[in-house]
């Protein structure tokens, strides 16, 4: 990589690529890139204008020489790339919002990444990663892929099972949420806190948190009973833990882990939601509706503050040091999805993890973190399972696959239930599901 970088971005065109494109200029010092190319397809060409407009402005107030080029053919793009990152969505916020309506009408929480919900995002995604991962053999050889699309877990898992890239890390704003959430609630400099992060993606736990070095633990768990707590995200409710719950797991959950912790309320809370402002997905439409009137202003050169409603808070942090640290060899250690190689004693060596990993050029060295509490350890192991499953329904589609992952989801209670809405669902999202009327072969 003498020559500057070269970055393409799948999904170019998503409300979120000013975050990327402002973690760019901040570290062009050390990031040298001289291309971005923004990757979009037909249905989001006019969002790729707006964003990649705004993009070429900040570049520009910044004095940064990256020529941002704009395209709806990826395979143009790919050609040569050093790094490849991923944030579309297949079927738009329209397919998120069948997946969040549907699972309430059968008394299951409907969720982006979790329950039903997550695993028809995975359905509708891993086929398209896959073609992309081929793309990139075939293009880029030497790229690194850089995963934020999801569900994000699910998504590499597929990646490391059932394609031929080494080189792919699966990214997510989670575990940098948490850090920032932890010190925020504990008055300190985000740069002094240190957690020990373990478990998968949405499903990740810190196991210890540290001030200068030193073990503080116990006062981030007593901070979290406090309803009023700093720790939460921008598209989770935040409903408050059962002080002596929190106290006996004795180790840091993420959000999501109040939709298995929690699931009647959040199931409550999701059903007048839906009744009332919307779901999160229809929320959000409105958002990304105000945000890119916002983009379209010809005098707008920065990140607008608006982006911070969104529940990707950091996410241009998370990314954009991955990808220097990778560049730059950095040995620094950051929580990411690879490989586990033995970090968690209790998950299979080859399957996806989100643990803290030493970053350098070569990639990820997870760190190994002994195993996750018992009492936690179950529950992650079954969303591994699921995520198994869910993977090769993805690939093969196979409807008794589909149909296994729903009901092992911990999040579905009933065989019965689970076909229902697989069935429901399938029909809802059919034209992003060619692979269950045309079946693939693996
Ligand atoms: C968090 C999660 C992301 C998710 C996002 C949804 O940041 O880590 O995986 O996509 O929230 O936010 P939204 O604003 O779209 O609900």
């Amino acid at each position: 990589m003498s020559k500057g970088i070269k970055i393409v971005t799948i999904g170019g065109g998503s409300s979120y690529t000013p975050e990327l494109i402002e973690g760019f200029i901040k570290r062009y010092d050390e990031l040298p890139i001289t291309e971005l190319w923004l990757v979009d397809i037909e249905a989001g060409k006019e969002k790729l204008e707006i964003i990649g407009s705004l993009a070429k402005r900040m570049i520009q107030k910044a004095g940064v020489p990256i020529d941002v080029h704009l395209t709806l053919d990826r395979r143009e793009a790919l050609k040569d790339a050093d790094f490849v990152t991923t944030q579309f969505r297949v079927g738009l916020l329209d397919a998120r919002a069948k997946d969040e309506r549907i699972p309430i009408k059968y008394g299951v929480i409907g969720q982006e990444t979790n329950g039903p919900g997550g695993l028809f995002k995975g359905l509708r995604t891993i086929p398209v990663i896959l073609e992309i991962c081929k793309d990139i053999e075939e293009l880029c050889p030497n790229a690194w892929l850089v995963n934020f699309t999801n569900p994000a877990g699910m998504v590499t898992e597929a990646v490391l099972r059932y394609s031929n890239l080494k080189k792919v890390v699966g990214l997510c704003n989670v575990p940098i949420g948490m850090k920032m959430g932890i010190a925020s609630a504990m008055d300190v400099e985000p740069s002094r806190i240190h957690v020990d992060f373990a478990g998968l993606n949405h499903m990740v736990f810190g196991l210890n948190v540290y001030l200068d070095g030193v073990s503080i633990l116990d006062s981030v768990i007593e901070r979290m009973t406090d309803p009023n707590n700093e720790m939460t995200m921008k598209n989770i409710s935040g409903l408050a833990w059962e002080p002596d719950f929190i106290r006996a797991l004795g180790v840091i959950p993420c959000g999501y882990h109040r939709y298995y912790y929690k699931t009647s309320e959040m199931l409550a809370e999701e059903i007048e939601a839906a009744e009332t402002v919307g779901t999160r997905a229809e929320v959000v439409q409105k958002l990304e509706h105000e945000l890119f009137e916002i983009y379209k202003n010809p005098e707008l050169d920065i990140k607008p503050p608006q982006l911070e409603k969104r529940g990707g808070a950091f996410y241009s942090d998370a990314a954009c040091s991955l990808i220097n640290s990778i560049y730059n060899d950095k040995h620094d250690i950051q929580p990411v999805n690879t490989r586990n190689n033995g970090a968690i004693a209790s998950i299979p060596n080859d399957s996806a993890v989100e643990v803290n990993c030493v970053i350098t050029k070569e990639g990820p060295i997870p760190i190994a973190v002994g195993d996750i509490p018992v009492a936690a350890r179950g529950l992650v192991q079954q969303i591994k399972s699921f995520e198994r499953v869910a993977s090769e329904a993805a690939v093969t589609g196979d409807y008794q696959t589909a149909l296994l992952a729903m009901t092992i989801n911990p999040l579905v209670h009933s065989d019965k239930a689970a076909k229902q809405i697989l069935d429901e669902m399938l029909a809802a999202h059919k034209e992003y599901l060619p692979q269950f009327t045309q079946p693939v072969k693996v």
